[in-house]
């Protein structure tokens, strides 16, 4: 593996849960594999456990590790090219890129969605110049269209919890204040697809996620019909990818919060949220602090994912 942008890049489903698994048995095991290798951690956007689980995974293969906040502390970057720079950006991508490469070995880069064109969004313009222009493998710490990190594991959490073979997997859509990405559900949705499970997508009329990652998923849009005899429910809010509306909060209907009568639908459900998550919005507090809430051994299992990936890549160096 040189480059790590979406789960599907994982290969053998079983092969990488196997990977995962002996990560996480023995997490110590490759620390020779890092050494005197950097990575170099690029954040265009906030993080608590990207940024934590990936160091922490960077320091169990022995690596050194350069995180670098972009709006806080750096030159105010310009993306586009055939800007003239006259305005408050004194660097440009193209000049930062190739530097930034010069400095380490891997490059993960976070670069959410703008909202400001869904082209350029669904391009990945960002991100692909990192890989373009950087001459370093580059993956991704969350993208505008994907979160593979997250998305492996969420996998790798289903993996470890489920109770037979081919669980029904629930994705449901739930309010939110502001206008969030798409990644999370698309990848999460791109990775569901890659399994056996049965994989049912709930939101609202409005909401309906791009054709591709939806896949072979069923879109229900009955909340409590959907969540019937559940093994899992995954909860999320993203803002509207169908035009006009792309990157607007079309609804905040509280009628779709994940509420412990919600979850008495389910078969005994466990509940998941990549976090940071708005209670009592998204998920309420008792639901969220049951013991069926598995939200923070997900979130632990961040490291195991960043690490497995990570190695993948040494190992291509
Ligand atoms: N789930 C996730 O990526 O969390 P952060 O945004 O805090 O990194």
């Amino acid at each position: 593996m040189r480059h790590f942008t979406s789960v599907t890049q994982l290969g053998n489903l079983a092969e990488a849960f196997a990977k995962a698994f002996e990560v996480k048995r023995n997490p110590y095991a490759d620390q020779a594999l890092g050494r005197n290798k950097t990575l170099l951690m690029i954040f265009f956007n906030n993080s608590l456990r990207t940024r934590l689980s990936t160091q922490k995974a960077a320091m169990n293969l022995g690596m050194n590790v350069i995180v670098l906040d972009v709006n806080q502390g750096a030159w105010k970057l310009e993306t586009e090219r055939g800007v003239i720079m006259d305005g408050d950006k004194s660097e440009h991508l193209l000049e930062a890129i190739p530097v930034m490469g010069s400095y380490c070995d891997i490059i993960g880069v976070r670069s959410f969605a703008r909202f400001e064109s869904k082209e350029a969004d669904y391009n990945e313009e960002i991100l692909n110049q990192f890989i373009k222009f950087s001459g370093r493998p580059v993956f991704s710490m969350e993208a505008a269209t994907r979160h593979p990190l997250q998305t492996f594991a969420d996998m790798i959490t289903i993996e470890e919890y489920k109770k037979c073979q081919k669980p029904k997997v629930v994705m449901t859509w739930a309010p939110h204040p502001r206008a969030l990405p798409q990644a999370v559900p698309n990848s999460f949705a791109e990775g569901l697809n890659l399994t056996d499970y049965e994989f049912v997508i709930t939101h609202p009329h409005g909401y309906e996620l791009a054709p591709e990652f939806v896949g072979n998923a069923r879109v229900e849009y009955d909340q409590d019909k959907a969540l019937e005899g559940a093994d899992f429910v995954y909860a999320k809010n993203w803002a509207a990818y169908n035009d006009p509306n792309y990157g607007k909060v079309i609804s905040t209907d509280r009628s779709w919060t994940v509420t412990t009568a919600k979850m008495a639908l389910t078969n005994n459900a466990f509940f998941m949220h990549c976090l940071p998550v708005r209670r009592n919005m998204i998920v309420s507090d008792d639901v969220i602090e049951s013991p069926q809430s598995i939200v923070i051994p997900e979130a632990a299992n961040r490291v195991v994912s960043a690490q497995t990936v990570l190695k993948e890549i040494l190992l291509s160096l």
